[in-house]
C-alpha cells in the first residue's frame, strides 16, 4: 500500500532513504519553534483539525478554498480538514478573549492540509508554525512580531545573509489601487481590489504578458505597478517598524518589498514574507495584520485587531539541508546494561529500571544474546556508558568514550553517570 501522495513519512535516522522525512528533525524544528516563541512571552494553544467549512469559506480567499479537503460527515455536516490555523485562533479568542488580558500573544504547531498540486516545498500536508498578537493596533506590535520571525530563523543558524524579510502593505497597495480607480473610473470595488492583490501576489509567478492583461480589465497597467514597487518608499507605518527593528539591531534582516502583499482574504494592513536571499526556495514564513477577522468570525460580537504569520516545516527543512544546517540524529541513550550471565538478569532489570527512573534513557538486551551482539548494539547506539553487574552487590560503569572503568555498589551507580 502506497502513502497519498503530498503525504509524508517520517522515521527515525538514520533515514532509509532520501524519499522519507526524519522524525528527528521534525522534533528538532518543533524544539526551536517552541523555544523561541516561550523566550518572547508566547502561550501555546491549539484547536481541532476538524472545523466546519464555513469557517474557511468566510474569509481565507478562493485560493485555499479551491484547496480544501471538505466532505460530508456522518451527521451531515460539512466539515473540512484545517488549511490554515488563523480562523480557529480567531473563533477562540473571539470566544474566551474577557479571559484574557491583551495583548494576546499565542502560538501554535499544527498540522495543515491543502489540496495543492505537489512541488517542490509544496506538500498536502505540512506543520506549521503559528504566532499571532491580538488586542493591539500600534506597529510596535508588528515589529514584535516580525522580530520574532527573525529569531526564531536565526536560531536555526541562519543568518542575514540566508534570508530576509520582505516587508510591504496592503495600505499602501489600496492607496495605489484607489487612485488608479480615480483614474481609471472602471467602477471598481471591493471585488476589484482583491481580484488586483491577487494579480499582484501572482506577479512573479506569472508571464509579464498575463498580467498586463488581467491588469488592463481593471484599469491599470503592468508599468506603473512595477514603477510603485520599484519606489519601494516605506509608508509612515512601515517606517516605524523598521525603525523599531533596527533599535533592537535587526536591520539587515528587512527591506521594503511592495511585490509582496499576500494570497489570502483576510489582510488589512502590513504584510510580509521571509525568503531565502538566493531566491530557491518558495516562501518560508507569511504573514501580517488582520484586523477585522475576529470581528467577522464572531458575527460582530468581538471587535479585535490582529496580526500574526504562519512558518511552514517543509521549506524550512529543505532550506536548513541545502545550507547544511540540519544536525544529524542518534538514538541519543545514555546507558546499555549489558547482560552477559543470565543468572543475572532480575538484578539487571532492577537495574535498568532504577536508572531509567533516574532520568537516564536506558537501554539493554530484551532476550539472552552473545556479548559480542550486545557490545556491537551499544556501540550502533552510540551510548555514553555500558554498565554490567559484576554480581549480585556491584555494577561496572564503563565510559564508552573515555574507556575508564569503575566498579560501585548498585545503590550509587546512577551517581557516576553523566
Ligand atoms: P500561508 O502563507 O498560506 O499563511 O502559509 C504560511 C507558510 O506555510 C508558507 O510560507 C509556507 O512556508 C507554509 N505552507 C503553506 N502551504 C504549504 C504547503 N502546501 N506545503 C508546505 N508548506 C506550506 C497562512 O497560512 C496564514 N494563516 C499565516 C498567518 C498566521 N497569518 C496570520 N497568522
Amino acid at each position: 500500500m502506497e502513502r497519498l501522495p503530498g503525504f509524508r513519512d517520517f522515521y527515525p535516522e538514520p533515514l532509509p532513504h532520501n524519499d522519507v522525512w526524519s522524525a528527528d528533525a521534525r522534533q528538532y524544528i518543533f524544539d526551536k519553534w517552541r523555544t523561541i516563541a516561550k523566550r518572547y512571552g508566547f502561550r501555546e494553544y491549539d484547536g481541532p483539525p476538524l472545523e466546519p467549512l464555513e469557517l474557511f469559506t468566510t474569509k481565507s480567499g478562493e485560493e485555499i478554498v479551491g484547496q480544501l479537503f471538505d466532505f460530508v460527515d456522518k451527521g451531515k455536516r460539512h466539515i473540512a480538514l484545517r488549511p490554515e490555523m488563523t480562523p480557529t485562533l480567531a473563533r477562540m479568542v473571539a470566544a474566551h478573549e474577557r479571559n484574557y488580558k491583551k495583548p494576546i500573544k499565542w502560538f501554535a504547531i499544527p498540522q495543515l492540509f491543502r489540496y495543492e498540486k505537489q512541488q517542490k516545498g509544496r506538500l498536502r500536508e505540512h506543520f506549521q508554525f503559528n504566532a499571532d498578537l491580538i488586542g493591539e493596533t500600534d506597529p510596535a506590535a508588528d515589529a514584535e512580531l516580525i522580530a520574532l520571525l527573525i529569531d526564531t530563523l536565526r536560531a536555526f543558524g541562519l543568518t542575514a545573509e540566508d534570508f530576509v524579510i520582505r516587508l510591504s502593505s496592503r495600505n499602501a497597495w489600496q492607496e495605489f489601487f484607489e487612485s488608479g480607480k480615480r483614474k481609471a473610473e472602471s467602477g471598481n470595488n471591493a471585488e476589484d481590489a482583491y481580484a488586483f492583490f491577487q494579480i499582484i501576489d501572482k506577479l512573479e509567478r506569472t508571464a509579464p504578458e498575463e498580467s498586463e492583461k488581467k491588469l488592463a480589465a481593471l484599469g491599470f497597467t503592468l508599468a506603473g505597478v512595477n514603477a510603485f514597487i520599484e519606489s519601494g518608499k516605506p509608508t509612515a507605518e512601515l517606517q516605524s517598524i523598521l525603525d523599531n527593528l533596527a533599535a533592537r539591531g535587526l536591520k539587515d534582516f528587512v527591506k521594503i518589498d511592495y511585490q509582496v502583499i499576500r494570497g489570502l482574504a483576510y489582510y488589512t494592513g502590513v504584510v510580509f514574507e521571509a525568503f531565502d536571499r538566493k531566491g530557491e526556495f518558495r516562501a518560508i514564513a507569511g504573514g501580517g495584520r488582520y484586523n477585522n477577522l475576529v470581528k467577522l468570525i464572531s458575527g460582530g460580537k468581538v471587535d479585535l485587531p490582529a496580526l500574526g504569520f504562519g512558518m511552514g516545516d517543509v521549506v524550512l527543512a529543505e532550506l536548513l539541508k541545502a545550507r547544511g544546517l540540519l544536525p544529524k540524529f542518534d538514538s541519543q541513550m545514555d546507558v546499555f546494561v549489558l547482560i552477559e550471565d543470565e543468572t543475572l538478569r532480575p538484578i539487571s532489570l532492577k537495574l535498568v529500571h532504577d536508572l531509567r527512573a533516574a532520568g537516564f534513557a536506558v537501554e539493554y538486551p530484551i532476550t539472552p544474546a552473545k556479548s559480542d551482539k550486545q557490545f556491537k548494539r551499544a556501540q550502533e547506539l552510540k551510548v555514553a556508558y555500558t554498565a554490567r553487574l559484576e554480581n549480585d552487590a556491584y555494577v561496572r560503569i564503563r565510559n564508552f568514550k573515555t574507556r575508564d572503568e569503575i566498579v560501585t555498589g548498585l545503590a550509587g551507580a546512577a551517581n557516576h553517570l553523566g
